[in-house]
């Protein structure tokens, strides 16, 4: 694909921001979303060359939209969206604030679901285009303390396999699940405790975000006729 354009929501850290590195690199025309425009700014001075930032909250679909509308307005096409941004509340359900279900159904699925209702329609008159969704392993292996988090991941990779079955030929759907990377979602964790035994697993056994950013090139390299349909990258420590 020659110079894609690309719209990654939650680039301002972690995984997205490492994947709007790698692409950048690589010569793909970017636009990043996230709330932190501050950070967006900084990356996008950073990286120089074609990339637009505008802040967004994946929450709301008029944001999500104007995202996608801005990489169509700014280069004429819209080749991937890489629905990254997440939110991850973990604890026992005993404990959880029902605010933290809701969060984590709106970023994590809601999320995604504006980002298709916003690219579908271009893809379509494109007749190409490829979602890749950022889910993860908590969805593979069921652990406690981070299951409305799984259910959250499983809903999205239902949605990717669906739309991957009415795509057609020409659309192309993938989901990355990724194992624990070092990035900035422990700082999340509302438990001191929990927060800290997190941290320190992290340091032990993570891998880095250009882990998951390798996937987003590898599942965007591929022809045009060729989808893959899911990648797992789990650190080899990781259970
Ligand atoms: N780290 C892991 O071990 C791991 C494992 C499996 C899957 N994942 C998934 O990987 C993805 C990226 O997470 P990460 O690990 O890179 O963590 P991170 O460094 O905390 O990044 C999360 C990103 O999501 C954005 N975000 C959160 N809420 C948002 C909202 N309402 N609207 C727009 N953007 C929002 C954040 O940006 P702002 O705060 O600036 O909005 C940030 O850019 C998530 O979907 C996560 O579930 C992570």
């Amino acid at each position: 694909m020659d110079a894609p354009v690309v719209v990654i929501t939650g680039a301002s850290s972690g995984i997205g921001e490492a994947t709007a590195r790698l692409l950048a690199a690589q010569g793909a025309r970017l636009v990043l979303g996230a709330r932190r425009a501050d950070r967006l700014a900084a990356l996008a001075a950073e990286l120089g060359g074609d990339v637009r930032t505008l802040a967004t909250d994946v929450r709301s679909r008029a944001d999500v939209a104007a995202l996608v509308d801005l990489a169509v307005t700014a280069f004429g096409r819209l080749d991937v969206v890489v629905a990254n941004a997440g939110a991850a509340h973990v604890g026992p359900l005993d404990e959880q604030p029902v605010e933290a279900w809701d969060e984590m159904i709106d970023v994590n699925l809601r999320g995604v679901l504006h980002a298709v209702a916003a690219a579908l329609p271009v893809f379509r008159a494109q007749s190409a285009g490829h979602l890749i969704s950022i889910v993860s392993t908590s969805g593979l292996r069921i652990v406690p303390d981070q299951v409305v988090y799984a259910a959250t991941k499983n809903a999205v990779r239902t949605l990717c396999e669906g739309l991957r079955q009415e795509a057609g030929p020409h659309l192309r759907v993938t989901a990355i699940s990724p194992g624990f990377t070092a990035t900035e979602f422990v700082d999340a964790v509302p438990d001191p405790t929990r927060r800290r035994e997190y941290r320190e697993q992290m340091d032990r056994i993570a891998m880095p975000p250009d882990a998951i950013a390798r996937a987003v090139a590898y599942a965007m390299a591929q022809p045009p006729t060729v989808d893959v349909g899911e990648i797992v990258v789990r650190p080899t420590a990781q259970n």
